[in-house]
């Protein structure tokens, strides 16, 4: 382990999750995509052509002629600009405060209903350096705040190992409000949300970005690589006439999970390089 790298406090026995759902996670943090259950149709539509298989003998009851169920109800956002805030009340907020004050009754995607709290990110306004995670899990909904469950305590203590405090810098997520079962965001609801991200980003104008996890890298970005292989080589951000280097790491919740001293090693070098960036003397 290089010098003075953090000795992140944490056991897989700290975690509230089933060994399944822990995998699964491990997976989704991988870009493993698509582990989602199709539904089954009830029944063929009695007008479908029979399999062979399926000939009706006489020892065999006839096909069902049950109607199928219709596909699930599409979500409706509301029309109003409190359900729905316009692009000129995103674009057109000049603060943080500002911002939030506009999207905070957001229901333009069906994660909005759902909310308890709608957690909009908080933090210095002005951090050089800003975190972008995933989403809020349950402390977050409950508190409000970005990163206050198990995960966030760790992401305190790997801020606290680059010698910052959380309060120097900036914590947001892609999507605002928690996924049920904490489930990764599918791209209608992380799209829905990425243009207040974005006024987010504009508005902090942080000197460098890191993204946690695969999630933030794919919906800011576009890159769809798995975060093992990206992880620790910059990339850009383009956004507001400005060119934002981005540090992709993993997950904290993934660190907690798979709590070995390579994966320690990787995010304190990726933070370390995050850090020695927004230290670098600039020219003036
Ligand atoms: N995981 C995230 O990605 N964001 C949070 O705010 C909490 C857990």
């Amino acid at each position: 382990m290089p010098e003075g790298a953090p000795r992140f406090r944490a056991s897989l026995d700290a975690m509230d999750t089933s060994p399944l759902e822990a995998w699964r996670d491990t997976l989704q943090e991988l870009g493993v995509m698509g582990l989602v259950r199709e539904p089954r149709p009830e029944a063929e539509p009695a007008s479908a052509p029979l399999r062979r298989a399926e000939t009706p003998s006489r020892s065999q009851p006839p096909p069902s002629t049950r109607p199928v169920p219709p596909p699930a109800a599409r979500y409706e956002p509301p029309a109003d600009p409190i359900g729905c805030p316009p692009p000129e009340a995103v674009l057109g907020a000049t603060s943080l405060q500002a911002l939030e004050q506009a999207i905070q009754g957001c229901l333009k995607c069906p994660l909005g209903p759902g909310r308890i709290r709608f957690v909009f990110g908080e933090g210095n306004p002005s951090a050089r350096l800003m975190f972008v995670g995933e989403g809020p899990g349950r402390d977050e909904d409950l508190q409000g705040r970005p990163f206050v469950g198990k995960a966030g305590e760790l992401l305190d203590k790997m801020i606290g190992a680059i010698g910052l405090t959380r309060a120097e810098t900036y914590i947001a997520n892609v999507v605002k409000c928690r996924p049920p079962d904490n489930r990764t965001p599918g791209p209608d609801e992380a799209r829905a949300c990425l243009g207040y991200l974005r006024r987010q980003i504009e508005l902090i104008q942080p000197v460098v970005i890191v993204t946690l996890g695969a999630t933030p890298l794919r919906e800011l970005l576009g890159v769809s690589e798995g975060i093992t292989r990206i992880r620790g080589q910059w990339r850009q951000l383009e956004l507001g006439g400005r060119r934002i280097p981005v540090m992709p790491t993993f997950h904290p919740a993934y660190v907690l999970r798979q709590y070995t001293q390579d994966v320690r090693r990787a995010v304190w070098q990726d933070l370390k390089a995050a850090k020695d960036w927004i230290d670098r003397p600039t020219e003036s």
